[in-house]
């Protein structure tokens, strides 16, 4: 089917109020594949029963019947509406078998069955698997799968599907076939094949009913080596499940797939996991520490999804959060346990900030639950997963871990083998943890990030209440908001003594209250959505010197983090505006001096909170954005951090650099302040801080330190920057994971020439737009990097929207999620807003858009 759009025939927009119930369904599907890049012959056999009085309607994308039967009869009784199949069937129960033939070689957008370097894989969620068979393509409608592969044994000499393999064996010709038995009902977004010439690192895990479970990460025979990260990882995962929730694995087998080409991280395909290789390959010499931990994360949240998405479904794709948002905040649960919790909270909300917050606060803004779409596609977006995330999170800083755990009890037991709904989710909670989540629910159906001013008073006894007051901006389609239940973890602090007076939770309900927070006879310091138990915007009328009191003495590493970013903000702002920056610079300077020389806070948490607010946040708290104020602003403190304390960061930059790599907390927390002192070393125009640098990228074993070295360098004009750059490449250009940082570090540099680069790096032979890692490295890269996009009269504005409208015709997902900069127009002084606008006008205007594209594009302009 031809799903790509012109302004004469705007895509539908589909429904939240529209569901209905399949009006048939398909408890058994057989699936038979004779694979081949250029050719693969698909044929399902459907066992369909009525479920209400109606045409059975197959979905079909693209796909052209070559066979049809239904009871064993070859029919022409059938018609393609929408590229649908569509069967008047006489009965309540048939056989329906379809021939299809597909061309993998040419599926440029990897949904489907596609070819990546030699192999050949699928992608089905959202709405892939109607591009391999005809099928009701929906989540609400789950069968159970046995599946037969047949290839070339040469070219592809394993055969993986889902569940367990029942049978295999060699065919004439050089062929041979496996086949593949799922015992668990699934809905056709979970449904994997991969066929290739793949190397396997195996290992086994024994569940906590004592079953052994056999695992296997699957990779070209090369990367072999690089896996071993994230097996361990898988064996953490499936232990923390047990302990932490109370789910076992179910299967015998646990397989992992890594893929160069993938739209996404990865996919929680049922016992057939498929990754992007980013999110599986990882060894010290070509992975950072953040890469590491990205593997860990998503290995752990494809795995949480066997019960969080699989077991347990969505009905249909307004559910979405149901499973995501649940299953980051899973992950989320597994990484605080495996390194710092304070660190990973920092690293969680500065990722919602950075994404989720603008997200909310722009054209593209929608509930958790969504009420409508065009391309389900454009909602795997950071507000379902991340915001998502934060409202289950909520959930649980009010019922209290134990009580938590009784609820996702009663939701997994209660939905175990159906496809629910949010709402099912909430109920779950309520009845299990005991609580009235009546008020909550309003979280998933609004947009907008709301914003809480807090003020504490001083009543006449000596008791101290704190005033609040709540509002969320309007966002589109949605004028008029309601409050919603915002838990505040709240404290106060005796300023003469800097002890803790009180620490409570408290519940705002309404647009404003007033809370007594208790007695205090001096001075106070008001410490406020401690730990960030609440998504919000705090307007928190808190003087400097309360700011920098917090700074010191917080005893929430979340708060004190949030205090010094406070301290910094305020100094940012005000240099923006007046070109002053008042006593916060000072205050902001002095408390990172005072962390650098706090023996008790460990080197990860102090990088964290050293860290200055990025360009974008800084932007986000003005009227209107000035891109290139914000940059200076924010190189000047920076300078007058570094010099300030010139000593201890040359300290903390060569502390431990002659010691072998290790993969501890401690050697990880060293070499991420290292990477941050090095910034504010050249920041400050050291004398020697770009040889200083140059010499911690040669000596480096490891590339957390290498690379941290060249990101310092790349916005430089030092002539070690060149010698870095190209020394990187010529070591590491034959490994496509970090040929993809060599592409992103010069993206998002600060140099004047940023756009010049990027268009000549569009032009290297190792650039294509084709994979989706190296497109998101330049592209998305240089779409990130607010200085040079926004620079030199929108040319930055043209470069980008041609990239987009070239890669829509190749991979239009990919090409849809590189959008969003472009509809932060609004947020920029006129002449930068017209021109934006101007690039989305004619990206609106280009007749064949995908779907994809035109719903991005047609959102943001209005
Ligand atoms: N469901 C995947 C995850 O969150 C994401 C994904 C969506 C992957 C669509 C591919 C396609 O784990
Ligand atoms: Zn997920």
């Amino acid at each position: 089917m031809d799903t790509r759009t012109s302004p004469a025939a705007p895509p539908k927009t589909i429904r939240r109020e529209d569901y209905r119930q399949p009006d048939w369904i398909v408890p058994d599907v057989a699936l038979d594949f004779d694979l081949g890049a250029e050719r693969t012959v698909v044929r399902a056999r459907l066992e369909v029963r009525r479920q209400a009085p109606a045409p059975l309607v197959l979905d079909g994308d693209g796909l052209v019947p070559v066979a049809v039967r239904v009871d064993g009869q070859a029919t022409e009784a059938w018609r393609l509406d929408g590229g649908a199949l569509v069967l008047d069937l006489p009965g309540d129960a048939h056989v329906v078998e379809t021939e299809v033939a597909l061309s993998p070689q040419t599926n440029t957008q990897l949904m489907g069955l596609y070819a990546s370097g030699g192999l050949l894989c699928t992608q089905c969620e959202a709405e892939g698997f109607r591009r391999i068979t005809f099928f009701p393509d929906r989540p609400d409608v789950l069968s159970r799968y046995r599946v037969r592969l047949v290839a070339d044994k040469a070219r592809y000499p394993v055969l993986l599907s889902n569940g367990d393999l029942v049978g295999s064996g060699d065919l004439d010709d050089g062929r041979h076939f496996a086949e593949w038995h799922d015992p668990f009902p699934k809905p056709s977004y979970l449904f994997a094949a991969v066929a290739g010439d793949l190397a396997e690192r195996r290992d086994s895990f024994t569940t906590a009913s004592g079953r052994t479970v056999q695992l296997g990460i699957w990779t070209r025979a090369e990367d072999r080596p690089r896996t071993a990260h994230a097996m361990e990882s898988l064996k953490l995962s499936m232990a923390w499940d047990e302990r932490v929730y109370g789910r076992e694995y179910d299967l015998g087998i646990f397989n992992i797939v890594a893929v160069n080409d993938f739209n996404f991280g990865a996919m929680e395909n049922k016992g057939l996991n498929i990754f992007n290789t980013r999110y599986i390959l990882a060894d010290p010499d070509e992975a950072t520490d953040s890469d590491y931990d990205g593997i860990a994360a998503v290995v752990a949240h494809e795995y949480f999804h066997n019960w969080s998405g699989n077991r347990v479904t969505c009905r249909d794709w307004f559910q979405l959060s149901l499973k995501e948002g649940f299953t980051v905040f899973r992950d989320q649960g597994f990484s605080a346990d495996l390194g710092s919790p304070a660190v990973r909270r920092i690293e969680d909300v500065r990722a919602l900030r950075a994404t989720q917050f603008p997200e909310d606060a722009g054209p593209l803004a929608h509930p958790v639950r969504p009420e409508s779409y065009m391309e389900i596609s454009n909602f795997y977006t950071a507000t379902i997963y991340n915001k998502g995330a934060e409202l289950i999170r909520m959930i649980h800083t009010l019922v209290g871990p134990g009580r938590f755990r009784q609820g996702s009890d009663l939701y997994f037991e209660r939905h175990d083998g159906e496809a629910a709904t949010c709402e099912d989710f909430v109920v779950a909670m309520e009845v299990g943890a005991q609580v009235d989540l009546t008020a909550f629910r309003r979280w998933y159906g609004q947009a907008g990030t709301p914003r809480v001013e807090a003020r504490i008073a001083r009543v006449e006894d000596g008791t101290v209440s704190l005033a609040l007051r709540q509002s969320t901006p309007p966002t589109p389609g949605q004028p008029d908001k309601s409050p919603v239940p915002i838990p505040l973890r709240t404290a106060l602090f005796d300023r003469a003594s800097g002890a803790r007076l009180a620490e409570q939770l408290v519940l705002l309900e309404d647009a404003e209250a007033t809370v007594a927070l208790g007695r205090a006879p001096g001075d106070v310091a008001l410490s406020i959505n401690r730990g960030f138990s609440a998504p919000i915007v705090l307007v928190a009328d808190r003087a400097t010197d309360e700011l920098a009191f917090l700074a010191a003495h917080d005893d929430d590493p979340f708060a004190r983090y949030e205090a010094v970013q406070g301290l910094m903000l305020e100094a940012l702002v005000d240099r923006v505006a007046s070109g002053d920056a008042g006593g916060a610079a000072d205050a902001a300077v002095d408390a990172v001096g005072a962390m650098l020389a706090d023996p008790a806070l460990d080197d990860a948490f102090v990088a964290e909170a050293a860290l200055l607010p990025s360009e974008s946040f800084i932007g986000d708290q003005m009227l209107v954005v000035e891109p290139l104020a914000i940059h200076d602003a924010r190189e000047w403190l920076r300078a007058r951090i570094g010099r300030a304390h010139l000593a201890a960061w040359r300290e903390r930059q060569e502390r431990g650099a002659n010691q072998p790599f290790a993969y501890t907390p401690e050697a990880k927390g060293r070499r991420r302040l290292r990477g941050v002192a090095l910034a504010y070393l050249l920041a400050a125009r050291d004398t020697d801080a770009a040889a200083r640098a140059l010499d911690q990228f040669q000596r480096a074993d490891n590339m957390t330190d290498r690379f941290s070295a060249l990101s310092a360098l790349v916005g430089s004009d030092a002539a070690e920057r060149e010698t870095a750059l190209d020394a990187f490449r010529v070591r590491h250009g034959g490994s496509p994971l970090v040929l993809d940082k060599w592409f992103g570090v010069q993206a998002g540099s600060s140099r004047s020439d940023t756009l010049e680069t990027v268009v000549r790096l569009s032009r290297d032979p190792d650039f294509t737009l084709a994979n989706p890692n190296r497109a998101r490295a330049l592209i998305g890269g240089f779409g990130a990097n607010q200085l040079a996009l926004h620079d030199d009269g929108g040319a930055g504005y043209r470069f980008l929207a041609d990239q987009i409208l070239q890669l829509d015709r190749l991979n239009p997902q990919t090409a849809a999620r590189l959008v969003p900069p472009l509809g932060r127009w609004r947020r920029f002084g006129e002449a930068r807003a017209a021109a934006m606008r101007a690039q989305l006008e004619r990206m609106l205007r280009t007749p064949g858009l995908s779907r994809d594209l035109y719903e991005q594009v047609f959102r943001s302009i209005d």
